[in-house]
């Protein structure tokens, strides 16, 4: 299992484990997180928002051109903004920490 924490807009922090391969946004939503991930991975939406710690950003592959392009269209995207649907949860991740926008 891959541990994964999320920061809530509140600040709330919940530690979660899933399984190796799930995406980022089923972990989250697994755990009531508020990613919507509205068109399911098709790069369309950007409601499934991420904000990747800092510490962590470099650990994840890079993302593709569409994932860029999407981002420049999410509210309150930063340098290490991510779609969680395009993450793919491997043990290269294991610790793995991200914020919730709001
Ligand atoms: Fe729509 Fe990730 S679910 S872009």
């Amino acid at each position: 299992m891959i541990r994964v924490t999320f920061v809530g807009t509140d600040g709330a922090r919940r530690t979660v484990s899933a399984a190796e391969g799930a995406t980022l946004l089923a972990a989250g939503q697994a755990d009531g997180q508020p990613l919507e991930g509205t068109c399911e991975g098709a790069m369309a939406c950007a409601t499934c928002h991420v904000i990747v710690d800092a510490a962590d950003f470099a650990r994840l592959p890079p993302a593709a051109p569409e994932e860029e392009d999407m981002l420049d269209l999410a509210p309150n995207a930063t340098r290490t903004s991510r779609l969680s649907c395009q993450i793919r949860l491997t043990a290269a991740l294991d610790g793995l920490t991200v914020r919730i926008p709001s």
